[in-house]
């Protein structure tokens, strides 16, 4: 951790939750490694700085000392300049939605987490300073425990995905027990989050995805999974769906999706206009 400034390391070193709960809000790092984006374009803009600011928490906010974050498909498209008019006047850009990692302070109001503890999370859609940092900041909402059976690398994968998955299916379609739910595309990072949000709910997967994706999704909970190479999709899948979550939004899985919908039922694209924030 180059030029890292520790204040009251003795502090951090002995996790004394009380005394990162006194209000005091600004300690350990004052500034930070980071990757930077100064202007949009390919990978080659990505900067790795060291003297980067920590910010100061607010009463909600959690400091979490990153162990691993992931590239997420946002992430590369923020860098190319998608979001351009939310994010442009604040360049240069620290990317990245994902975190894992451990609790290094937490804001005057948060109740859920203590320092030390290992946590993972995502920040929102259109926050202005990523996690692509040795500190990140997320609201106390933003965090959950990291389970001990993951790993840091593993449980960084997992949530902007996951959250992704979340909000279509409980927020937008409101699955529940005995629903009937197409995935399109189950091999990727949001499907195969939706076959077991979906499967953990009680409702009947069936699935798309290539031949290598066929155990995995079958494993996370899928009743049937169909090669979209090998198999001719609308012949090999029977019946209506209460729900259509289409992670790959082209125009033959959107049509495919819509035909297999029940009537009054919910289409799901993640490359709708919905999905454009700019
Ligand atoms: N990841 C996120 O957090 C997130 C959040 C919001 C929006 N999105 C958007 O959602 C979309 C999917 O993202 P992702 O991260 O889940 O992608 P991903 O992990 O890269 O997976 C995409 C998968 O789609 C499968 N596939 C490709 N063509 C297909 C087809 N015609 N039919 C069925 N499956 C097909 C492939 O699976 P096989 O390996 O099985 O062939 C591929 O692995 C992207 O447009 C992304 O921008 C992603």
């Amino acid at each position: 951790m180059q030029r890292t400034l520790f204040r009251r390391s003795h502090a951090f070193k002995t996790c004394d939750h009380e005394f990162f709960k006194s209000g005091f809000a600004r300690f350990i790092a004052t500034s930070c490694r980071a990757v930077v984006l100064p202007r949009f374009g390919g990978p080659e803009m990505l900067q790795l700085r060291s003297d980067v600011e920590v910010p100061q928490l607010k009463p909600s906010e959690v400091l979490v000392r990153a162990r691993a974050v992931s590239v997420n498909p946002l992430d590369t498209r923020m860098r190319s300049g998608y979001g351009r008019s939310i994010f442009e006047p604040h360049l240069p850009l620290i990317l990245g939605r994902d975190i894992s990692g451990e609790v290094a302070a937490v804001g005057t109001s948060v109740r859920s987490f203590s320092v030390g503890q290992e946590v993972f999370g995502a920040l929102h859609p259109t926050a202005v300073r990523g996690t692509y940092a040795d500190y990140a900041v997320l609201s106390e909402d933003e965090l959950a425990p990291k389970p001990p059976s993951l790993t840091h690398v593993e449980a960084s994968a997992i949530p902007f995905a996951a959250l992704t998955a979340w909000r279509a299916l409980k927020s937008t379609a409101r699955i529940t027990e005995g629903h009937r739910l197409l995935v399109v595309g189950g091999g990727g990072a949001v499907g195969l989050a939706a076959i077991q949000l979906a499967a953990a709910a009680r409702c009947q997967v069936t699935t798309t995805c290539g031949s290598r994706s066929i155990d995995r999704v079958r494993k996370a909970g899928a009743e049937q999974a169909v090669d979209y190479i090998t198999e001719d999709i609308e012949l090999a899948i029977k019946g209506k769906f209460d729900a259509v979550l289409d992670t790959i939004g082209g125009p033959e899985t959107e049509r495919i999706g819509i035909k297999f919908l029940k009537r009054g039922g919910h289409y799901m694209t993640l490359q709708g206009r919905g999905s454009i924030l700019d």
